[in-house]
């Protein structure tokens, strides 16, 4: 007995040091095989780095990037993500290496949930589905014709908007509100010829489709620590995602129904005349050819739908926010689009060729897309070893390239956080996916689609605001005090709403 007690804290002494020792070596070892690793923030047991992340990713990211440079390792759980921070790194991911990191994120329960097992063209993964699915989308759903087909759409939803602050003026507008309502009626009766916004069932849909970006974009703890998923159970999240997914269901049946009881057909039916003056004519008929099931028709409507309204909306929001704070830019923005406009009857629509010729404009949303990019990452995964800024990045790692970060890269831009759309006056740098310095679409095959749609609105909306109308800011706000402060979510908008004080314009 007492030889036992003497031999106890011994034996502890002798496991602890094994047991340190087994841990370092095999840390060594996994380090060998790994090869050369980015650096990384020291990591948790089970958390990993997810304690040094918080609800505004983007800025976490770029506080560590300060200390551990332009590309890091990070765990979320036990999960790798490489956070890639430089317009170097994000070259090598989506165009060097663009092939490997062709798929788009870890399937995550809420997304197989929301999006029918990834059937939708976002996030499913790269391979014949997915290359199909996206020629559909940038051949017949998004090409430019198309997006100049609805042009209509555009000026029919300006005028109602520019009908709404009319008959606010000289009193505070929601111009958030309004920007979000423009933007899902123009994605809404783009994709399903209708517009569901009015009536208490309207603001249950745009209320429902929020909800669906929130989740996408919220990382919850069982997608990255899988035993611990029983907290998601436990806190209603995954019961919310469940309620979410099917009143999501219910409503886009519906928008297939409307679409098929308005022609009378059975879905799979081409019928007579032409179909394919929305989103959901095109898909039913690829439905006929074989490409498409009817879940992959919902989720491809819900992609254009949720991708066309809350980004589109953060851009307008940001626009009018810096406007607001920069005077400057603003009286010169309104002496270009007034002087372009000078000879027009108010009445009749602003034309491409006009919009065209705002270079001012342009160079403003560009410096937006820099700033404020609505997305800040671009979510891709490696798909087999590779090596990227000369590190070994292991297949089935997630790769976040931050537009956020890289728009306020000292190496890219002079005075990074100062809005000055002046800096594009003059330069080629656009953001189609060439010029990594500026990448709010991401780039490369999984870049953005959407870019022609988005822009048209952007454009033609914000021409029509600045032509259309004097704005002050409520009473007692000043320019230079204006709340900017960022909600968190997948799309990065304001967190309080903007308001305005429009005056119809004096000429
Ligand atoms: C300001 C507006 C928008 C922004 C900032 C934006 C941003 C992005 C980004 C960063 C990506 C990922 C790109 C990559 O991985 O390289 C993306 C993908 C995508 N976007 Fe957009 N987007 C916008 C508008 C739209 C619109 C209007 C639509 C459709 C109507 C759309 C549809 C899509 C789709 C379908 C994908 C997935 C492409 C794929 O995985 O192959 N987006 N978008």
């Amino acid at each position: 007995m007492d030889a036992f007690l003497l031999l106890n804290p011994l034996l502890c002494f002798l496991t602890a040091a094994s047991l340190s020792a087994w841990f370092v070596l095999k840390r060594r070892r996994t380090n060998q095989q790994q090869g050369v690793q980015p650096p990384s923030p020291p990591r948790l047991p089970i958390l990993g780095n997810l304690h040094q992340i918080s609800p505004l990713a983007h800025r976490s990211f770029h506080a560590l990037g300060a200390k551990y440079g332009p590309i890091m390792l990070l765990h979320f759980g036990s999960r790798p993500m490489i956070i890639v921070q430089s317009s170097a790194g994000a070259a090598e991911i989506l165009k060097t290496h663009d092939l490997v990191f062709g798929d788009r994120t870890v399937s995550r329960r809420t997304m197989k949930k929301l999006a029918y097992n990834q059937k939708d063209i976002a996030l499913s993964p790269y391979g014949e589905h997915w290359r199909k699915l996206k020629s559909i989308c940038v051949l017949q759903m998004l090409s430019n014709k198309r997006v100049q087909s609805f042009h209509f759409i555009r000026e029919e939803e300006t005028s109602l908007l520019v009908e709404k602050i009319k008959a606010c003026c000289n009193s505070p507008v929601n111009l958030s509100e309004l920007f979000t309502l423009f933007t899902n009626d123009v994605a809404c009766r783009a994709s399903c010829r209708k517009k569901y916004s009015e009536g208490e069932d309207g603001r249950r849909i745009l209320r429902l489709l929020r909800e669906v970006s929130q989740l996408l974009g919220r990382f919850n703890i069982g997608d990255f620590i899988p035993w611990l998923g029983w907290i998601d159970r436990m806190t209603g999240f995954n019961r919310r995602v469940d309620r979410v997914a099917k009143e999501v269901d219910e409503f886009l049946e519906m928008v297939i129904q409307d679409h098929l009881n308005s022609r009378g057909l059975e879905i799979g039916e081409s019928g007579h005349g032409n179909h394919e003056d929305s989103f959901v004519g095109i898909l039913l008929n690829s439905y006929g050819d074989g490409n498409i099931d009817r879940d992959g028709i919902k989720a491809i409507i819900l992609d254009m739908i949720v991708g066309g309204t809350e980004t589109v909306a953060a851009a307008l929001e940001w626009t009018m926010t810096e406007l607001f704070k920069h005077p400057n830019v603003m009286d010169k923005l309104k002496c270009e689009v007034r002087a372009i406009l000078k000879d027009k009857d108010n009445t009749t629509s602003i034309t491409n060729n006009e919009l065209e010729q705002m270079q001012y404009l342009r160079a403003v949303v560009k410096e937006i897309m820099r700033m404020h990019p609505p997305n800040p990452f671009t979510g891709r995964v490696a798909r087999q070893d590779v090596k990227v800024m000369g590190y070994d990045i292991p297949a089935g790692a997630m790769a976040l390239v931050s537009a956020w970060a890289i728009g306020r890269d000292p190496a890219n831009w002079d005075e990074p956080d100062a809005f000055k759309p002046e800096r594009f006056l003059g330069s080629s740098i656009d953001f189609k996916g060439a010029d990594f310095e500026l990448i709010p679409f991401g780039a490369g095959r999984r870049g953005c689609p959407g870019i022609g749609f988005a822009m048209a609105s952007i454009r033609f909306l914000l021409a029509n605001l600045i032509y259309k109308f004097d704005w002050e800011l409520p009473l007692r706000t000043k320019w230079e005090d204006l709340d900017a402060t960022e909600q968190p979510g997948g799309v990065t908008a304001r967190k309080n709403p903007l308001f305005a004080v429009p005056k119809v314009a004096q000429f």
